[in-house]
């Protein structure tokens, strides 16, 4: 029998709904939010209210898009965190309906892990790793280094003390005034550019800890002593600012994935996040690929930023172990791997 599995996420300003029919992806539709782009950053009480207006059309265009009706369902998963909690309680508050109104199982999913399940979907243009693999989740609210052994069973071996590594992309273009999300203007910019030109502080973190603040700090402090003589120095240097701060940030990504798969003897390496859609970061796991003897896991772009589809397929694995949430279930803002 097809398992279908409604698969909804609302952890930030994405909201986006998904229905996977045995892995494979039968609709994935997401409603982007613009408005937060005027305040240079996400404003949690607009994104719920987004959320809010979003979360019904977008249902309706996804059961459209894949041809099925709410009664085919087999269960509803959602994201119960880590995120915003007034946007996931708008997922949270509609998939407990779902599931009450069509007496189907309601499915709890950690937003992070669903990150790392998005590699075990079906689909021509990915391939699923086998396990054990390490997973590097890069995204603007996370950065961790994780041992996936099984589609249950995760081990965080290292994460960030203070700023991710999506966070330092877009505060560092923030200090340039580039409009925000800064990532993918930083990452077109950067090809554009000399990534040797500048260099700035690196953190010195133990082990498989990261911290990305320092580096925010030496970009403000070398960026307003060069404004200083001359005022037009970022936009003259743009470019080259671009691609030195994402070789910075790309430099210390790697240097922990690195010592992560050596400490553990693990080449399987997969990246899952909206970094891990960055060029300069897919080249340096490319050259790592011949010279480290890696065997890489990109995922298709469409399940690297938030995404129902990640929340959907991780339905699927906790459906196969009847794991159901009963309706008491929470949301929260912080919740562990
Ligand atoms: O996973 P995601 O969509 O949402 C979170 O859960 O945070 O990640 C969004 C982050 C933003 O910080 C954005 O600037 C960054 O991913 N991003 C990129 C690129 N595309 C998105 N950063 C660098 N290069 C990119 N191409
Ligand atoms: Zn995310």
């Amino acid at each position: 029998m097809d398992i279908t599995i409604l698969g909804i996420e609302s952890s930030c300003d994405d909201t986006s709904i998904a229905i996977v029919q045995n892995r494979k992806i039968l609709a994935n539709v997401t409603a982007n939010q613009k408005i937060h782009a005027e305040y240079g950053g996400v404003v949690p009480e607009l994104a719920s209210r987004a959320h809010q207006q979003n979360i019904v059309p977008t249902l309706d265009a996804a059961l459209k898009k894949a041809g099925i009706t709410l009664n085919e369902l087999s269960a509803v998963a959602f994201t119960s965190g880590p995120g915003l909690l007034g946007s996931l309680l708008v997922g949270t508050s509609f998939a407990k309906s779902l599931s009450l109104a069509l007496d189907i199982p309601l499915i709890e999913v950690n937003h992070m892990q669903a990150h790392i399940l998005a590699h075990l979907i079906e689909d021509p243009r990915q391939a699923n790793p086998e396990f054990p693999f390490l997973c590097l989740t890069v995204s603007g609210g996370h950065t961790q280094i994780v041992q996936v052994n099984s589609p249950y069973d995760m081990k965080l071996l290292g994460s960030t003390i203070d700023d991710a590594a999506g966070e330092a992309f877009d505060k560092a273009g923030k200090i340039m005034g580039l409009p925000y999300p800064a990532g993918p203007e930083i990452d077109r910019r950067a090809k554009l550019g000399n990534p040797g030109a500048f260099e700035f502080a690196k953190p010195r973190m133990p082990e498989l800890q990261f911290s990305f603040s320092g580096l925010k700090t030496s970009i403000l402090y070398f960026l307003q002593k060069q404004m200083k003589e001359n005022p037009d120095f970022i936009k003259e240097n743009l470019n080259d600012l671009c691609a030195s701060i994402q070789n910075s940030i790309v430099g210390i990504l790697m240097d922990k994935l690195e010592l992560a798969s050596q400490q553990y003897g693990i080449n399987r390496i997969a990246i899952a996040g909206g970094v891990s859609a960055n060029s300069g970061l897919r080249d340096a796991l490319e050259e790592r690929k011949s010279s480290l003897n890696w065997e890489l896991f990109l995922p298709s772009f469409e399940y690297t930023t938030d995404n129902g589809a990640m929340i959907a397929i991780s339905g699927y694995y906790q459906y196969q172990k009847q794991n159901f949430a009963d309706l008491s279930v929470v949301a929260a803002a912080r919740k562990p791997l």
